[in-house]
């Protein structure tokens, strides 16, 4: 067990308890599971972003000049391909202002390793806070490996967003990269022989865009 699991911070709020409960269900549909990701997205993005630098900044009220705040330009939003997209509009909705880079990658069905497929991101990334996106955290392989593009690239400053992770997945992350927050809707038992989370809920790419 890594030492710094203070870099993983578990979502307690009852509200995204009782999302991640209906996410998970079979039944739930293609459009209810999307609109349940978004929302979980938008409640973990919240906390995420809770020690985003703020700048003051001179304004004027209708009565009178006074110091506000102002979160400057800095975020790039990441998404793990597919999965990851569906959280995109629910952080876009708290930070409009964020340019989003996209990595892609899927799991070889044989080894589990991830298979990088694509890579887009900002030109100015290096400078700006990165917000990787992925519902699942599952061996980790794939965080893991979004989160060393994103180094070799210059970024310093790395934050990661689940829904669902496993200990293994947050081992395998913070082990390479200590550095690292994650911020994790549930912390789930274990992985099955095919690299799933137990209980989790199925394949979050597929459920997400109706490709089961
Ligand atoms: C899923 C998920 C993560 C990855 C997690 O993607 O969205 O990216 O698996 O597994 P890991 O922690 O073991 O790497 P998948 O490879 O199924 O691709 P998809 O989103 O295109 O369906
Ligand atoms: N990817 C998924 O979509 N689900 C899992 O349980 C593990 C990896």
């Amino acid at each position: 067990m890594v030492e710094n699991f203070a870099k993983l911070h578990i979502m307690d709020h009852p509200l995204i308890q009782h999302k991640i409960t209906m996410l998970r269900m079979k039944d739930t549909n293609t459009k209810d599971f999307r609109q349940l990701v978004n929302e979980i997205a938008l409640l973990i993005g919240y906390e995420a972003t809770r020690d985003l630098p703020v700048e003051d900044i001179e304004i004027e009220t209708p009565l009178m000049k006074t110091v506000g705040k102002k979160c400057p330009k800095q975020v790039c939003l990441t998404p793990i391909l597919r999965a990851g997209l569906g959280m995109v509009d629910a952080m876009l909705e708290l930070i409009p202002a964020a340019k989003v880079g996209h990595i892609g990658l899927y799991r070889d069905p044989k080894t589990f390793e991830p298979v990088e497929y694509y890579c887009k991101l900002p030109p100015d990334v290096a400078e700006r806070t990165v917000i990787v996106l992925d519902p699942m955290l599952a061996t980790g392989g794939s965080a893991s490996a979004a989160i060393s593009f994103l180094k070799q690239r210059g970024v310093s400053k790395i934050k990661m967003v689940n829904i669902i992770g496993v200990p293994k997945g947050v081992e395998t992350v913070l082990e390479a990269h200590p550095d690292v927050d994650i911020y994790l809707g549930a912390l789930d038992e274990r992985l099955n022989d095919h690299a799933y989370i137990l209980p989790g809920l199925g394949d979050a790419g597929d459920r997400l865009f109706g490709t089961l």
